[in-house]
């Protein structure tokens, strides 16, 4: 047998239910017997036997000797690492784990402008200084694309005292900036480069994908195996390569953020879905490819609904075809209108839409059948908005962050909630995020500009929710700032 044909840690815990114990231990529902019968209904009685956490013969997440340190190194195998963390928690745990192993409390760190708010989360727990490099924002689509090259190394060459630069490879839309370059830049000046690959596990499978953030140079890549493999929400891992951050500092602060009953659902699915990665994922890919080609082919011919071309975007050098950004504002109608329209006159439910664009993903579990209910809908939806007045997004470019408290300072201050005008220039003490994607407008300790209120009513107005938010009595939205 291939070693990529294994799947130790399922085999483990397949041995394990088989054997039938007598469980004596947690979960309390022990197999599914004490669970709510709706769950075993629902679900199927058996998922609950293998609902498991660390007991003998199933290894330990947090000190790695067996099944899982197997399965995490066929993992990083495939994926051309040093060493590869399964993770419970997410590619957030996964952020926030690499950001504390590679800096020291009151550090630097070198941020892209359109940073997960993970990020923000691990800049608050390392007590970091944050120092952002300026990220394109299309005017016409609203989206973050690719970074200013320039302004990014020449920052990496003249900031003191950080610890890491951290690329988002790719956005969530997809879209790949100059990674090799200023992966480089980061290494030149000894800093670790840490990706953000949350939406490119897939890039290692098949030669038509953008190439993925460790061939490019980084040290750490978190990636969410749930968003684009096969494995459960919340499951996802990180790989670690190029010897700046040692294995046994990722695993210590790893261990100050996970759970020590690790869900062995979780864990079990990552096993199979490398699995299913190195056996299948080439000819899955190249499958799901030509959909998206033919999916991309179709809606070009509908007047009023045009697919993301990232390809003339400045700093932008490649594009997950697999994701279709599709913008509506031709049609007069907002992101958020589309996706309710698809939703409810035709069951369809994308990924995120936003102030003009929805965001619709292909993986290889979408087929002909799938795709083509997806372009009848949006053949409808043009149908049904034939002569409207398409619609102008005209919103003021966010001038640079100025930051008046470090992150940690200003989220744990003293705070009020004050009405939204009355915010104007005072220091935030939440970050203003509109989710999805997740990236703030805003982060703690920055003052509220005119601008970024601009921006963040108009995705209110448009119905994306803003976290950060929150409601008076009389249901006003309120800001939270750092008490004066
Ligand atoms: C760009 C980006 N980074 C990180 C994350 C966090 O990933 P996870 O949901 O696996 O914790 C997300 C989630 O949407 C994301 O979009």
């Amino acid at each position: 047998m291939q070693r990529q044909e294994q799947a130790p840690l399922w085999e483990a815990l397949l041995a394990h239910v088989r054997a039938g114990y007598t469980a004596f231990h947690v979960p309390g529902h022990k197999g599914g017997r004490g669970a709510p019968p709706e769950l075993g209904a629902a679900w199927g009685w058996s998922l609950l036997e293998f609902d498991l956490t660390e007991l003998p013969g199933l290894d330990n997440l947090h000190a790695p000797a067996g099944a899982i340190r197997a399965a995490q190194e066929l993992a990083a195998e495939l994926y051309g690492a040093d060493a590869c963390f399964f993770l419970v928690g997410g590619t957030t745990a996964g952020l926030i784990a690499s950001v504390l192993a590679a800096t020291r409390p009151g550090m630097r760190i070198i941020l892209p402008r359109h940073a997960h708010r993970s990020l923000l989360a691990a800049v608050i727990l390392g007590d970091l200084e944050p120092v952002f490099y300026p990220v394109y924002v299309d005017r016409e689509w609203l989206l973050p694309g690719g970074w200013d090259e320039e302004a990014a190394e020449a920052l990496i060459r003249r900031v003191r005292g950080a610890g890491a630069v951290v690329l988002v490879h790719p956005t969530y839309h997809g879209l790949v900036g100059r990674a090799r370059e200023l992966t480089a830049a980061a290494h030149a000046a000894s800093l670790t480069v840490i990706a953000d690959e949350a939406h490119g596990p897939h890039f290692y499978l098949h030669p038509d994908l953008p190439p993925g953030a460790l061939t490019l140079g980084a040290d750490l890549a978190a990636q969410s195996v749930h968003k684009l493999l096969g494995s459960l929400t919340q499951s996802s891992w990180l790989h670690l390569a190029g010897g700046r951050v040692a294995e046994a500092q990722v695993e210590e602060v790893l261990r100050w953020l996970e759970s020590s009953s690790p869900s062995y659902l979780l864990l079990a699915s990552l096993d199979l879905a490398r699995r299913q990665a190195a056996l299948t994922g080439q000819g899955a890919w190249g499958r799901t490819l030509e959909l998206a080609a033919r999916v991309r082919a179709e809606i070009g011919r509908l007047t009023g609904i045009t697919c993301l071309d990232a390809s003339s975007w400045p700093g932008v050098t490649a594009q997950d075809p697999c994701k279709l950004t599709l913008k509506v504002s031709d049609l007069g109608l907002t992101g958020v209108e589309a996706a309710d329209y698809l939703r409810q006159a035709h069951g369809i439910q994308v990924e995120m839409a936003d102030l003009c664009t929805i965001l619709v993903i292909l993986t290889p579990a979408d087929g002909e059948e799938t795709a083509e209910r997806l372009l009848a809908a949006l053949s409808a939806l043009v149908r049904e908005r034939r002569g409207a007045k398409g619609r102008v997004w005209s919103l003021p470019e966010l001038p640079p962050p100025v930051q008046r408290l470090r992150p940690r300072e200003a989220a744990f201050a003293p705070k009020v909630s004050v009405p939204w005008q009355a915010a104007r220039g005072r220091v935030a003490a939440r970050a203003l995020v509109p989710y999805p994607p997740g990236v703030p407008l805003l982060w703690p300790g920055e003052e509220i500009t005119p601008e970024v209120l601009e921006v963040a009513e108009a995705y209110r107005h448009a119905g994306v929710e803003l976290q950060g938010v929150t409601y008076g009595e009389d249901r006003e939205p309120l800001l939270v700032v750092v008490e004066e």
